[in-house]
């Protein structure tokens, strides 16, 4: 069987290399040279633990190439997992995916199963479905199926091999055989993935509300942490009773500054905007983003509350990527934080182990964007970031941040106050010290 990947993203990449460590041979594609020229020598363009090492395990079952069309033209199936990134009205922008179904309508020799991993409107897939049997070579048999992906960023690896379910949606039977054959292995042990089939547009669905779901999760439980506040409750010891509940469960209870990445800001937002297309308004996601919304600055509101002017302040920000084990800056909490410290006037000094880079590209079009001015120096040791300030702020648990020596920050700051957003350390810990500390629901 051929299998061809359209999009060498987390999601395109990720599954490209799972399915070659299967045991399939996987073409590659995507069209920046410079990404393709990378992976050609055995380098991943995206920081995921353990992907590099099977890209270089699996290397003979790999291709890597920009030359689409004859990657498509003889494929047996062709997984499509390039981004949808969120327009202007949140609603999801398709462009990228159109352009590869026009180029696999435009190259296809032979019949093939075309499988969206991209997360899509509901309907999409039916849509495609119908422009490629318009605009295939006549005679040939084109299905689609619909796939969604689950994996974490960090534990993307792990998430495909022992995903929690495969979710395939299609409308014909030869396409469901196709897709149970590329999974087989996945199926039987050791990974043991449980395999669903539907109809494409449940599958579609699952996708959106299974995300969604967690992200009011998140919101929810922010929501629950800031009124623990309110009434003098730890929202620690709460989240500790609500998880022993198998209904309620202990994961992704975890209060913080908010959700960002690649998925949750955008897939609420878009299930919201088609909710209100379709005149049925799904209220609770509603709430949901206008919840992270509020809680993506309540560090900087609490700052702000203690101080009053931050100008001529020096402020250490501790962690920029949106979460731990990824150098992925998208709707990382730090971005918003960072733009109002330096509106406030505060000289901001960062620290973050792997996403320092990403930042800088994401902040300077910002600033200029906002016509913000204003003083950013970056560290690589949070010793460095942290002497002589008067305030640090912790944007992301990373484990360097976790481990901290906390009586450094008595040491070295100017002032030891410490603002958490990641509930990082134990209370008891800091109460032995002298550091002023604001944390989540705590
Ligand atoms: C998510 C989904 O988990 C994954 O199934 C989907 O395919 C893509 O979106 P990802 O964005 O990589 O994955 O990260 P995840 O670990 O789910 O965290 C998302 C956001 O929620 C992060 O900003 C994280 O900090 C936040 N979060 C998560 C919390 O604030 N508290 C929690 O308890 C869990």
């Amino acid at each position: 069987m051929k299998i061809v990947v359209a999009g060498t993203g987390y999601v395109g990449l990720v599954t490209g290399v799972a399915l070659a460590h299967i045991g399939h041979n996987v073409t590659c594609v995507d069209v920046d040279e410079s990404k393709i020229e990378k992976m050609k020598k055995g380098i991943s363009p995206i920081y995921e633990d353990g992907l590099e090492k099977l890209m270089k395990d699996n290397k003979n079952r790999l291709t890597y190439t920009t030359d689409c069309k004859n990657a498509y033209k003889d494929a047996d199936v062709i997984f499509i997992g390039v981004g949808t990134p969120e327009r202007a009205d949140g609603s999801a922008n398709l462009d990228y995916v159109y352009s590869v179904v026009s180029e696999i309508s435009e190259s296809l020799q032979k019949d093939c199963v075309v499988v969206i991993k991209s997360t899509v409107p509901i309907g999409t897939n039916d849509e495609i479905e119908k422009y490629l049997k318009d605009n295939v070579k006549k005679g040939l048999k084109v299905y689609v199926a619909s796939n969604p992906e689950f994996l974490a960023q960090g534990t993307a690896i792990k998430d495909t091999f022992y995903a929690s379910r495969i979710i395939v949606g299609t409308e014909d039977k030869k396409a469901d055989e196709i897709m149970r054959k590329v999974y087989e292995p996945l199926t039987k042990p050791p990974y043991n993935v449980p395999y669903l089939s539907m109809n494409r547009k449940s599958a579609e669905m699952v996708k959106y509300a299974s995300n969604d779901f967690l992200a009011l999760k998140v919101s929810y439980i922010n929501e629950i942490a800031n009124f623990c506040e309110k009434v003098g409750a730890n929202i620690e010891d709460v989240t500790l009773g609500m998880g022993y509940d198998p209904r309620i469960g202990s994961k992704f209870l975890k209060p913080g500054i908010g959700y960002g990445g690649s998925c949750f800001p955008k897939d609420t937002k878009a299930l919201h905007w088609l909710s209100k297309e379709l005149d049925t308004e799904l209220k609770t996601i509603k709430a949901c983003i206008e919840v992270n919304k509020i809680q993506k600055i309540k560090l900087y509101e609490k700052l702000k509350n203690d101080f009053k002017s931050l100008k001529g302040l020096n402020v250490a920000v501790l962690g920029l990527t949106f979460k731990p084990g990824t150098d992925d800056m998208r709707e990382a909490p730090s971005i918003d934080n960072v733009l109002l410290l330096l509106d406030s006037g505060a000289n901001v000094k960062a620290y973050d182990p792997i996403g320092v880079e990403n930042f800088k590209r994401v902040i300077k079009n910002k600033i200029v964007d906002d016509g913000i001015t204003g003083n950013i120096n970056y560290f690589n040791s949070i010793d460095d970031a942290i002497k002589d300030t008067d305030a640090v702020m912790i944007m992301t648990e990373w484990p360097e941040i976790v481990n901290y020596d906390i009586k450094k920050f008595e040491k070295l700051m100017k002032t030891p106050m410490v603002y958490d957003g990641r509930n990082c350390y134990k209370l008891e810990e800091i109460s032995k010290t002298k550091i002023e500390y604001k944390s989540i629901g705590r």
